[in-house]
């Protein structure tokens, strides 16, 4: 996804600043994932929870929500503009502190709980990031996260990447195995061991299958043109496009809207989503 350019610059550029202007139609996107990452997190009132990777800070918010005045809960990020975002939606009282760290290695204090909504995938040392969450917890506490099982799977991705690819003057290579990338925690063997090797004892991944709202509209022409608008500009298949001319870029979104228009149904475009939700404690 970011060939050539370290994640810190990848997420305070371009990315990260479009992720930031979208922030209510992600969280719209993502809002039945984050409802089971909660249901699963368990959060205890008056409890120190980290919130890694926390973009434009729904999670950090919402888990301060949860654990109440008496509790305090920090979101770290690499990216400047997303943390912008998230200091803008802090209401008075809410025990909320926004830090830009690298949580590969910064020592951010001590916690009850840590989460991360698809915020876990893009560290360059996947061993030492989670042997330095596992640190930053208190006794019997829970490191719980969400993750994209495999691409094929994740119907939301799948439907627009097939769109696209016939268009490309050439095919992206894939990923190379173990680097930064959204579907890099798939194998769920290999995640295991990862986190048992980081000194985690028990780990647990469950399937999470979950249709989530790619677009809606007046009609499904508009929901299928809507959703085309944000398989393009946000998620995973957006760096297909992301420098291609317009010409292209204009051809893309016609065979997107096409192939989603099939997945349409009463002014709604709804996709499967497959996730890991992942327990280590
Ligand atoms: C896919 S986004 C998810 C953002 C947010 N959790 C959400 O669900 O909207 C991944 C996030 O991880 C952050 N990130 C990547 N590497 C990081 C690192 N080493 N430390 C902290 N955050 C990191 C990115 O800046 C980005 O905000």
């Amino acid at each position: 996804m970011a060939s050539g350019i370290t994640q810190a610059e990848y997420w305070n550029g371009e990315v990260g600043t479009r992720w930031a202007r979208n922030q209510a139609v992600l969280d719209a996107l993502f809002a039945p994932l984050t409802e089971a990452l909660f249901e699963r997190a368990e959060l205890k009132p008056g409890a120190a929870v980290l919130d890694i990777g926390c973009g434009s800070g729904a999670t950090t918010l919402e888990a301060a929500r949860r654990i109440g005045v008496a509790g305090r809960v920090t979101g770290a990020d690499i990216s400047a503009p997303l943390l912008a975002a998230a200091r803008t939606r802090v209401g008075g009282a809410a025990p909320v502190t926004f830090v830009e760290a690298d949580v590969e290695q910064a020592d951010l204090g001590r916690f009850n709980a840590a989460l991360s909504r698809f915020g876990v995938m893009f560290f360059p040392d996947s061993p030492r990031a989670f042997a330095n969450i596992r640190r930053m917890l208190r006794p019997g506490g829970q490191l719980t996260f969400l993750c994209w099982r495999t691409l094929p799977e994740n119907l939301w991705v799948q439907v627009p990447r097939e769109a696209v690819m016939p268009l490309l003057p050439e095919v992206p290579p894939p990923p190379a195995p173990d680097t930064p990338g959204p579907f890099r925690f798939a194998d769920a063997d290999a995640l295991g061991a990862l986190l048992k090797n980081a000194g985690f004892g028990t780990v647990s991944c469950a399937a999470l299958d979950r249709d989530v709202v790619l677009g809606r509209g007046e009609t499904d022409a508009e929901a299928a043109a809507a959703a085309a608008h944000v398989a393009l500009n946000l998620g995973p298949t957006a760096h297909l496009v992301r420098e291609a001319e317009p010409d292209l870029r204009a051809r893309a979104e016609a065979a997107v809207t096409q192939a989603l228009r099939g997945h349409a149904a009463a002014g709604v475009v709804r996709l499967r989503a497959a996730c890991w939700l992942v327990q280590a404690g």
